[in-house]
């Protein structure tokens, strides 16, 4: 069917107007409400001096950015920028070659090492969304490798670099977030020293998203209202605005801040800390100027490992509020129905 060949596929033919598979019900359609096209601006933290002597204080700032809007921007992070620019920039190119070239990841695998495909679920979705995406999966990296795109020429190089660069910020995102969250790495084998190993042994999934121009950007979305699975998300937005973040019942835009990074608590997170942090619905518009490109890479524990709230964040105060699960139950849920919001995490309350 013509709509499975992507978004990019689609706007190559000449469209004028958004097809009909991809216009949303009224009440489900960006900017109904004007309050729906505000900016917020998230708490920032600064990389650098969280590892410096100021580090108790960017901690507190952590967790309240955690708690109050499960997202921030990560500045300073030390990631060279040519790194990030060189990045988008292979990206960008993988997305700009011809149809046949993308479509050789195309798989209806939901496990497939390396995917391309369009809207969220293109299996599932009633209405497709604007988007065409190519999912990385990082682990185990000596056997994925091999099936990584070979074209651009650069394309693997530039995406084997930023993974690695990632994963090292989120491990080191991850002390400071047990470290937020009370529990302190002092005695071995301990709960959070556990829970660092399964994260430096952990998953990490890397998607690139490219939502093409739109002309009719207030129908359709690129990405449907949804929460993260894993840990902590760390995302490249690039210079084109898009994202939204849903706080106190409102959808505002995370405006772009160069070279830097959003950061948000997946559903893994909210469920280890028992529900103090909180994995947050976000969504992405379309604009009808410019492409926009992004990267996300999700970080969580391996597979087959459980996730549980943190023994030590469970008292006779704070009862436990989640059942135990694991990556394997997440993408069994995937493919059996159409994944809405946190239907997920609600499954495991
Ligand atoms: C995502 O939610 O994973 C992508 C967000 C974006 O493209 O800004
Ligand atoms: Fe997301």
């Amino acid at each position: 069917i013509q709509y499975q060949k992507g978004v990019i596929h689609l706007c190559d033919t000449g469209i004028k107007n958004v097809p009909n598979k991809y216009i949303l019900p009224v009440y489900e359609r960006p900017g109904e409400k004007k309050v729906d096209k505000c900016n917020i601006k998230l708490p920032v933290i600064d990389f650098a001096e969280m590892q410096g002597p100021n580090r108790s204080q960017v901690v507190k700032s952590l967790a309240k950015a955690c708690e109050e809007f499960g997202f921030f921007q990560v500045t300073n992070h030390g990631i060279p920028h040519d790194i990030l620019h060189e990045l988008e920039d292979v990206v960008r190119r993988f997305f700009e070659m011809p149809f046949e070239e993308r479509a050789k990841f195309m798989s209806t695998d939901m496990r497939a090492p390396v995917r391309y495909g369009t809207s969220f679920n293109q299996n599932k979705d009633g209405v497709f969304c604007w988007r065409d995406f190519l999912k990385l999966t990082c682990h185990p990296l000596s056997e994925v490798l091999p099936s990584w795109p070979s074209s651009p020429v650069d394309f693997r190089q530039a995406m084997l670099l930023y993974s690695k660069k990632t994963n090292m910020m989120f491990q080191t995102l991850m002390n400071a977030v047990l470290e937020s969250l009370g529990l302190d790495s002092t005695t071995e084998n301990d709960d959070e020293e556990d829970i660092l190993k399964q994260c430096e042994e952990g998953s990490q999934l890397m998607v690139a998203n490219c939502y093409p121009t739109c002309p009719e950007p207030d129908l359709t979305l690129g990405m449907p209202p949804h929460s993260d699975y894993g840990f902590l998300t760390l995302l490249l937005q690039g210079e084109a605005e898009g994202l939204q973040i849903q706080h106190k019942g409102k959808w505002l835009i995370v405006k772009p801040l160069a070279n830097s990074f959003v950061v948000n608590v997946g559903d893994h997170l909210e469920i280890f800390s028992n529900g103090r942090y909180k994995s947050v619905l976000h969504r992405v518009l379309v604009n009808s100027k410019r492409t926009r490109i992004s990267v996300a890479s999700l970080h969580s524990l391996s597979f087959s490992t459980t996730v549980r709230p943190s023994p030590k964040l469970i008292d006779e105060k704070n009862p436990r509020l989640y059942k135990d699960t694991d990556f394997a139950s997440f993408m069994e849920y995937v493919s059996s129905c159409e994944p809405k919001e946190k239907n997920f995490l609600e499954s495991r309350k």
